[in-house]
């Protein structure tokens, strides 16, 4: 970004890929966790400051292709422009009539956001003359581009990848910061290393604990995926959330894991998937059949967290359990805190742990760095070359 200031911007119209892909409450449709929009202002406020005519594009959530109100950005350009202290100039279509007579209108310093890349089949297509059709629509809102969508970097979409072909290209504050920080962790980490992993399914982060487990002291795993650990361990699970098909996949990590993989000794079993369900703390080793677990155990967070406080680089991605629902929150809380105490180089991966983080009201900043990216942290620290970084490498 700072060598295209360095250019001079003012008066050039300058398209910024962010992901605001923000969660927003099902029957509302307010925003529920505003960081990934905070986490964009850096880039855009430098722009504006510079005198741009700055056009922001995103994704928000998984429409097919066609427009759909409830993923609709408008509340979205609400927030953004609070952030600001400026109204953002919002288009009712991401490349039609509206989105040219919005960029068209624009003054310079002031923003404008186009509706859901996502509402356009081009954007997510696998035929590259699809997408790129849909990117020369794009690029020509823009005399430069600034890519500050690191959450999107794993995505071979066409406002990620095809649209810098066609304009000057740069990195945005944000990803710039992801990726100086994401590095340090796969080039060579202070050890002790220990990474927590948790989250709803070993099958997303099997590749991510193929990647850390030759690098990393402890792996400590929590979270739904927990649960074919236990199964392949030959443990009862009740009716916990299971992967049959992976518990032969996970015995096998054990195996080849020389006892770095740490699991839960306890886990808070409960009768349903309510919050007010009954629940009681049994042993990891003997959830009773009509029970499901939905967090760790107290003796798990104390061991979890010793383990922690030896570290010296903590890479923590998913939530322990289901922390939405407060009676099942205090292994993520526990953690999370555990985490905090440490001296140790601290990063939180993925949009649920960052989520967490803010809805149980820590400081984010004990933490060196919260990322933006869920998919997109996750498969930097897989080693894999990423179509939006690369796209930027000339
Ligand atoms: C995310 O939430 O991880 C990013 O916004 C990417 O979203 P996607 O998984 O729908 O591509």
């Amino acid at each position: 970004l700072d060598d295209l200031l360095g250019e001079g911007v003012s008066g050039r119209r300058v398209l910024v890929r962010a992901d605001l892909n923000v969660p927003l409450d099902k029957q509302t449709a307010e925003i529920t966790d505003d960081g990934r929009i905070r986490a964009v202002l850096p880039t855009l406020s430098a722009l504006v400051q510079a005198g741009a005519k700055v056009v922001v594009c995103s994704h928000l959530g998984r429409p097919k292709g066609a427009p759909d109100p409830q993923f609709s950005l408008r509340p979205v350009a609400g927030r953004l422009g609070e952030l600001l202290g400026a109204p953002v100039h919002f288009a009712e279509d991401t490349v039609g009539e509206s989105a040219r007579s919005t960029v068209e209108g624009l003054a310079d310093g002031q923003v404008a956001l186009l509706e859901n890349l996502r509402f356009n089949k081009g954007e997510t297509s696998k035929d590259d003359a699809e997408r790129g059709a849909f990117a020369d629509q794009l690029a020509a809102f823009g005399e430069a581009y600034v890519d500050d969508a690191f959450g999107a970097v794993h995505r071979k979409h066409a406002s990620v990848y095809d649209v810098p072909a066609r304009l000057p290209h740069v990195a945005g504050r944000l990803v710039l910061r992801e990726v100086e920080v994401l590095s340090k962790l796969t080039g060579a980490p202070e050890r002790p290393y220990v990474v927590v992993l948790g989250g709803s399914k070993v099958s997303d982060k099997l590749a991510v604990i193929e990647a850390l487990l030759p690098t990393v002291d402890r792996l400590l795993i929590g979270g739904g995926m927990c649960f074919t650990f236990l199964k392949a361990q030959g443990h009862e699970v009740g009716t916990s959330l299971l992967e049959e098909e992976m518990v032969e996949t996970c015995r096998n990590l054990l195996e080849r894991s020389e006892g770095k993989i740490m699991l839960p000794v306890d886990v808070v079993a409960a009768d349903a998937f309510a919050p007010d369900a009954a629940h009681d703390t049994v042993r990891a080793d003997g959830i009773p059949s009509h029970r499901l677990g939905l967090d760790i155990g107290p003796e798990t967070v104390a061991g979890f967290a010793a383990a922690i406080s030896q570290a010296k680089t903590i890479f923590w991605n998913g939530p322990m359990g289901v922390f939405e629902m407060p009676a099942f929150a205090a292994g993520t809380r526990g953690i999370a805190e555990a985490i905090t105490k440490t001296d140790a180089f601290s990063v939180v991966g993925g949009g649920d742990s960052a989520a967490a983080v803010r809805s149980l009201r820590l400081d984010e900043t004990d933490f060196d760095h919260i990322s933006t990216g869920g998919g997109a942290s996750l498969e930097y620290l897989e080693g894999k070359k990423l179509p939006g970084i690369a796209a930027l490498e000339d």
